[in-house]
């Protein structure tokens, strides 16, 4: 049996983003019981019908569905380990952001307590929770998303990627890494520009279409990384490393930190040092790859 805005759904954790969830089941008619480890962060919601637990026990019983989203994964397990003799039967939506191995832990400890569980990431800010454009990645029991896909699509986009419950956080994490990418190039390209009082808002107009180009680029190059082919962008490594040092001497010159793209710089370097020409960019992500510092 699938469910429906009739299904009851318990929310344990009310930041910034539990709030927004607790607040998307309440919209589209869910029973919706909420519980915060401190006080003051459910009247609202309470305003807007949400029951409001005594203790997580209570939340817990109150719904087929748990969904818990706090700080991080200890406190995750800090909420439900006391309560281990209380989730059998329920299905746990964990959408607390952290890595493939917590989330393999979380759900082998949900199995030997008899509860389903699903492990989520967030593609979204609070505000856009509960529209189309909120994409919210899951892994771990098929059954149980099949179950509860309506209820989980209350908070946006669901979509279902793997029966192995790390590969949400997996695709999660590897999302984020590369919007800090950006955010990264962005900050320094600003403090360039700012360090002749050129103000910023005047030059993202210029960036936002630069960025735009170059992503359109992206899977070309993804392609070209899975057949191990050359991407055949005409932009050889070696080449790029030459410009690349022109940014870090430009901005020491205009006495801008470099921290931000010296690790590029020495990616691109290994690049040129392992390829007679530095190949192209699938070298680098192979490289990366390769890394024997990384293990563990
Ligand atoms: N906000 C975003 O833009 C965003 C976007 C995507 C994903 N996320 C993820 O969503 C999760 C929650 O983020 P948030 O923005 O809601 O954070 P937040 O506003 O800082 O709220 C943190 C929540 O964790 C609870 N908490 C912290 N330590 C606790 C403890 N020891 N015991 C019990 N509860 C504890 C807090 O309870 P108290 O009220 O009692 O302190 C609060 O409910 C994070 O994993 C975050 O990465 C957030």
């Amino acid at each position: 049996m699938t469910d429906d805005n009739r299904t009851p759904v318990t929310v344990i954790g009310l930041g910034a983003m539990g709030r927004s969830l607790a607040g998307a089941f309440l919209d589209s008619g869910h029973p919706t019981t909420v519980w915060n480890r401190s006080a003051g962060r459910s009247e609202e919601l309470a305003g807007r019908g949400a029951t409001v637990a005594a203790t997580a026990a209570e939340a817990i019983a109150a719904s087929p569905i748990v969904v818990i989203c706090v700080l991080d994964y200890d406190v995750v397990h800090e909420i439900l380990d006391p309560l281990s003799g209380s989730v059998a039967g329920r299905t746990l939506v964990n959408l607390t952001n952290g890595t493939p191995r917590q989330a393999r832990e979380t759900a082998g400890w949900a199995a030997d307590h008899g509860a389903d569980y699903l492990d989520g990431g967030i593609m979204a800010v609070p505000m856009m929770i509960g529209r189309p454009e909120a994409l919210v990645l899951y892994s771990g029991s098929a059954g149980a998303f099949d179950v509860h896909r309506s209820t989980l699509g209350t908070l946006g986009t669901a979509r279902y990627l793997h029966a192995d419950a790390g590969q949400a956080s997996l695709y999660d994490l590897a999302l984020l890494a590369a919007m800090y990418g950006m955010f990264g190039g962005f900050y320094h390209a600003a403090a360039m520009l700012g360090s002749e009082k050129v103000p910023s808002a005047e030059f993202a107009p210029l960036v936002v279409p630069w960025l735009n180009a170059m992503v359109g680029t992206l899977p070309v190059i993804a392609e070209a990384m899975d057949s191990g082919a050359g991407a055949d962008d005409d932009s050889n490594l070696r080449m790029q490393l030459v410009s690349f040092a022109n940014i870090l001497t430009a901005s020491r010159e205009q006495g801008v930190s470099t921290e931000l793209l010296e690790p590029m710089r020495a990616l691109l370097d290994r690049a040129v040092t392992a390829h007679r020409d530095g190949g192209d960019v699938p070298n680098l992500v192979e490289l990366l790859r390769a890394d024997p510092t990384s293990a563990g």
